[in-house]
Order: structure tokens, then sequence, then C-alpha cells
């Protein structure tokens, strides 16, 4: 069996770390691509000598050169720039809205059949941005953001509560923002319902710290933004594709009516496999939770309408 070609563009601290995990969990062959040549040629060596030291022989190879991704299975975007103090949303969005279509147009004409996730921000207008610019089936176009935001919750109730996080279940749904929509109702720890260990106050501040979750990291990083769980989500989602895991995650998926809402990414239930988003997962909603969902909804189809593309 021919060994898996996962590309990520962009070996900035989101790239290489995606790197890092892909080859500690033996996943494929890796190009790691930047525009800024040197660093990345730099990092992609230090980590093909540490697999001296695993179990694995990967093939990992920094480059400036798009021929590299020739035929991947998997690309991983994560190109662009981070929000820098004084910069404004829409700022953000334009400069990474030339960088994705830049990016995609290359991927589009040398990994056609390759399933795209993207990671950049902000994360639910960039997936957007990148289906359009790569023409690619909706269902190979993913944004991650919902296993990064669950994460972060499940670390929160396990810190507040003192149990093990692998015992925690919980998903995210909507925008990858202040607009995302946590679900108390549906975390269990060990199977036992949140809501019955925990009173509305905790659970509020712990949903509310989770929304702030990456603003925290930035401020205390002071450059820069959160890579190890941002990455590790990535991985996740790139595992379940390429070994057909059928997963249900929660990720930026492209809608065409479910949920009530069409031709918009947006955070979602899905089944992750071979093909990509191989389902929207739906279920029942309460009246509030479908309100913050159709709110973070119209909030990220604000942000797609003042797309020049
Ligand atoms: N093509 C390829 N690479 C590019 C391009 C481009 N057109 N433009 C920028 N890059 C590269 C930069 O050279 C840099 O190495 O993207 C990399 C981004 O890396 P970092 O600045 O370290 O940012 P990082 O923390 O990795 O975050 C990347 O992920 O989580 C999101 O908000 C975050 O949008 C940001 C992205």
């Amino acid at each position: 069996m021919s060994r898996s070609k996962i590309s990520i563009i962009g070996g900035g601290f989101v790239g290489s770390t995606c790197a890092h995990w892909l080859l500690s969990r033996d996943l494929g062959d890796i190009v790691l691509l930047d525009i800024a040549e040197g660093p990345v040629q730099g990092r992609a060596l230090d980590l093909l000598q540490s697999s001296a030291l695993s179990r694995f022989n990967p093939d990992i190879k920094g480059t400036a050169n798009y021929q590299d991704i020739q035929g991947s299975d998997i690309v991983i975007i994560t190109a662009g720039r981070t929000r820098s103090p004084g910069m404004s949303r829409d700022e953000l969005q334009n400069i990474n809205t030339e960088i994705i279509r830049q990016v995609c147009e290359q991927v589009r004409e040398r990994a056609p059949e390759a399933v795209v996730i993207i990671v950049t921000n902000p994360l639910d207008v960039m997936t957007y941005v990148a289906w359009k610019t790569l023409a690619f089936p909706s269902k190979r176009v993913i944004g991650m953001a919902g296993v990064l935001d669950s994460a972060r919750f499940k670390a929160f109730v396990a810190m507040k509560l003192k149990v093990s996080i692998q015992d925690i279940q919980a998903f995210v749904l909507g925008g990858h923002g202040d607009t995302m929509v946590l679900l108390p109702r549906l975390c269990h720890v060990g199977g036992i319902p949140l809501t019955e260990l925990l009173s509305k106050e905790d659970i509020e501040a712990l949903v509310e710290r989770t929304k702030k979750g990456g603003a925290e990291i930035v401020s205390l990083l002071k450059t820069g933004s959160a890579y190890y769980a941002p990455a590790l989500s990535v991985v996740e989602m790139a595992e379940a594709v390429l070994k057909d895991k059928k997963r249900i995650l929660p990720c930026a998926a492209f809608l065409k009516g479910e949920y009530d809402v069409k031709d918009l990414f947006m955070g979602v239930l899905c089944q992750l496999g071979a093909g990509g988003v191989e389902k929207v997962m739906e279920f029942s909603m309460t009246e509030a939770e479908k309100k913050a969902f159709q709110a973070s909804v119209s909030a990220v189809r604000t942000q797609v309408q003042k797309l020049n593309i």
C-alpha cells in the first residue's frame, strides 16, 4: 500500500506543529510549504532528523515550490496572518482572503483530488473563500474550528471537576468566534450530563471562558496565537479522512439546507471519512440553541457578504 501524501501550506507555528503531530502518528509523508524560503526547510529538516529517534521513517520536505504538493491526498492550509494589535477583523479578512486565493489557485492545479482542511482565520469565511477558489465538491473542503473549541471546553470542564479530560464528551457548533454555540445540555462526563454535576452559573463561566479561549492564549503568549491544540485538532480530522474512520466531529462544512442554512460554511457535526464530509449530522435543538445558532449564522453571513470574490 502506498503512503499517504499530506501537504501543509504555511509552515509557521500551526503548520509546523501539524507536521510534528502527523509524524508522531505516522499518518503519511509530509510536504511543508511556505512563501518564505529558509525557515520552512530548517523546520522540515529538524523534524526529519527527529524521526531517527522515533519508530517511524516518514519523508518530510520543506519547500517554497508548489510542484512538491503534486498529487496530495490531503492539503492543510494554515497560511496567513494572525491578528496583530490594532488590526480590525475586516482588515485581517481582506489580507487573508488574498492569501487563501493565491494558495488555493495552486492547490486546484496541483492537488485536484485532495481533501482540503482550512485553518486560517477568520475560519468560516476563509473556508468559503477556499471553496470558491478551489471549485472542488464542497464535501472536500472543510474548516477546522469545532474540534478545537470543543477541546477547550473539555479542558475547562476537566479542570473544574478534577476528572480525566478523556471522559468528557462535548461539541461546539456555529462560527469560530464570539458567536460559537456551546451545548452544555449535550456535554457528558463519563456518561453523566454536565448539567447534573455543575450549577448553571459554573457552566456559564466555563462557556464564557471557552468563547474567549483563543484570546486568553494570545494575551499570555504576547506574540502570535495558539498552535498545539489547533494543530492536533487538524490532525484528528486528517486522520479521520486518511483512515476513513467515519468519525463524528464538529467541523465547518458547507450547508445546503441543513439546519435551515444554505450556501454557507458553518460549524456543525459532520461524519468524516475518505470522501471528506460524508454527512452533516442533524439533531433537534432547543429554541434557545436555535436562536444562538441563527445569530452565529448571521454573523458569518455578514462577513461573507463583504467579500469581493
Ligand atoms: N503562501 C504560503 N505561505 C504563506 C503565505 C502564502 N501566500 N502567506 C503567509 N504565509 C505563511 C507565513 O510565511 C507564515 O510562515 O503562513 C505562515 C503563518 O504562520 P504563523 O505566522 O506562525 O501563524 P500561525 O500561528 O501558524 O497561524 C496561522 O492559523 O490559527 C490560525 O489565526 C491563525 O490564521 C492564522 C493561521
